[in-house]
């Protein structure tokens, strides 16, 4: 993982980048390679090559990116730190639908190699739309250009959505693998470059206090919340096709779950942490699809006001189906079978419109057996809560009962509250650069692999086949700006427990 403080700089390498002219290299590619080359942690020797699909000149290509960077930067743009970083752009036009293209390209990249002295190392970054990221593998393999060879590394990242189901999970996978070594592959899920999902590890792993109690005796239930305020806005057609439970679930909600829930690991390493993560995964209760229907809600917003903003129904949204029955909610009961955590639910929720933008992995602890305490029921006592705030206030907070002062005994709730902007100094940044960094470094800690993303949409697989056969019936309305359907709270509500307020 990057260390800002130890300047210690990747080997040299060309990174080419698909879809250079797209939306992601925008917001996120480039201003997380400009935060990079300010920390100095760009190769010494490096050059990227932009391909799109249209040829395009390298001025108009960097002009470009410039202007997407003054948009997107995180910090204040430092022209110099800039132009060095365009300066290694080059524009290269290959289609994965045209194989001269590609043999174009590989020509170009060797030429590219040589001038720029970067030794062969290659990262090859799909930030395309996902019917891409085969067809690009494919032509890749077949002029050559990922076969690792001597001493150099050749590495493909491959953005979300990884499959729409487990079946094309699966044979995306099987495609990617008889093309490369799982080794040089890294699929992203962009919730692990966020530092306070990487601190869960820390959080459990470098303090002897929590492990005792992080099991079935003590914790009574996990809630995991991923709430958005933005609507679907321009993302109509991607988003009618997906859902909310395909879009966040098996990867952003299902990657806290699997922080909060795996065993230690024996070593820090990407095939130890992995794996554990992975066996998580792989122990979330199968469910059949009537269970599926009962242990899951799905709501779909309606008109509705955000602040300052009206918000138009779901269904007006432009390249939404006018009788969509996508779900932009999705609240969900799961169980993992294992020794540590049997009996304990674990409940997601996520969705948009929503009244708040607040990701948190909320512990809750069981109840004090009994409250000695005169005329104090134990409904009564606060509730145990050690809440892992990832947005918006990065920290964590842990709920507990105390002596209200006074001459009686009487029991309230505080919070004890850590927040990382008290402790440390954060630098505005987008979440892509230690993941970018860390795939030039080789680490592939922070990425899927192929089992662990098999494994959730194995677990998965029973909602989305519920839903489809049930069509319009069980889909649940909410008003833009509230805090989710009904029937959400009812979930809860049935096993005698309440979500957290958002
Ligand atoms: C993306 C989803 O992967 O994650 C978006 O496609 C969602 O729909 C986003 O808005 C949420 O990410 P974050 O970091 O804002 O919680």
């Amino acid at each position: 993982m990057i260390d800002f403080q130890s300047n210690q700089k990747p080997r040299s390498c060309a990174l080419v980048i698909f879809g250079v002219t797209g939306d992601l290299t925008n917001r996120l590619v480039i201003p997380s390679l400009y935060n990079l080359s300010a920390a100095e942690l760009l190769p010494e020797q490096f050059c990227v090559v932009g391909v799109a699909r249209y040829p395009m000149s390298n001025e108009a290509l960097r002009e470009k990116l410039m202007k997407g960077l003054r948009q997107f930067a995180t910090r204040p743009v430092d022209d110099k730190v800039a132009h060095r970083l365009l300066e290694c752009v080059t524009s290269v036009a290959a289609d994965p639908g045209d194989s001269l293209s590609f043999d174009g390209l590989k020509e170009r990249l060797e030429q590219l190699e040589a001038s720029r002295n970067t030794g062969g190392n290659r990262l090859f970054y799909l930030a395309t739309p996902p019917d891409a990221f085969a067809p690009i593998a494919r032509q890749l393999g077949r002029v050559g250009l990922l076969k690792e060879e001597n001493g150099t590394w050749r590495r493909l990242v491959v953005e979300k959505p990884f499959g729409t189901d487990l079946a094309s999970a699966h044979a995306l996978n099987a495609e990617l693998l008889s093309i490369l070594d799982e080794h040089q592959i890294y699929r992203i899920d962009h919730y692990l470059g966020k530092e306070t999902v990487q601190n869960i590890l820390v959080l459990r792993f470098a303090n002897g206090m929590f492990e005792p109690i992080w099991n079935r005796h003590h914790i009574d239930h996990v809630q995991v919340t991923v709430a958005e305020k933005i609507d679907v806005g321009h993302r109509g057609s991607f988003y009618d096709a997906t859902g909310a439970l395909r879009d966040m679930v098996p990867n952003h909600l299902f990657q806290l779950l699997s922080l909060i829930a795996m065993e230690p690991p024996t070593r820090f390493d990407a095939h130890n942490v992995r794996s554990e993560k992975d066996e998580v995964l792989a122990a979330i209760q199968a469910q059949s699809e009537e269970d599926a229907l009962n242990n899951s809600v799905r709501g779909q917003y309606t008109a509705g006001t955000i602040g300052d903003n009206e918000i138009p129904d779901y269904r007006k949204t432009p390249n939404v189906k006018p009788d969509s029955v996508t779900e932009t909610y999705v609240a969900m009961k799961l169980h993992i079978d294992n020794w540590r955590w049997a009996g304990v639910p674990f409940y997601l929720r996520t969705g948009k419109a929503l009244a708040m933008k607040r990701t948190e992995v909320a512990i809750k602890f069981r109840e004090a057996p009994f409250a000695m305490f005169q005329s104090t029921h134990v409904q009564q006592l606060a509730e145990n809560y050690l809440v892992i705030c990832i947005e918006p206030t990065e920290g964590i907070t842990l709920q507990f009962n105390t002596k209200v002062p006074g001459p009686l005994i009487r029991t309230g709730g505080v919070q004890m509250k850590f927040r990382y902007r008290d402790y440390f100094k954060i630098e505005p940044a987008t979440g892509y650069e230690t993941l970018i960094y860390d795939c030039m470094i080789g680490d592939n800690i922070l990425f899927q692999r192929a089992d662990g993303v098999e494994a959730a949409w194995r677990a998965v697989q029973p909602f989305l086949d519920a839903w489809k056969k049930a069509g319009a019936k069980g889909l649940e309305f909410y008003p833009a700006g509230s805090e989710g359907p009904p029937g959400a709270f009812e979930l809860l509500k049935r096993d005698g427990r309440s979500w957290r307020p958002l």
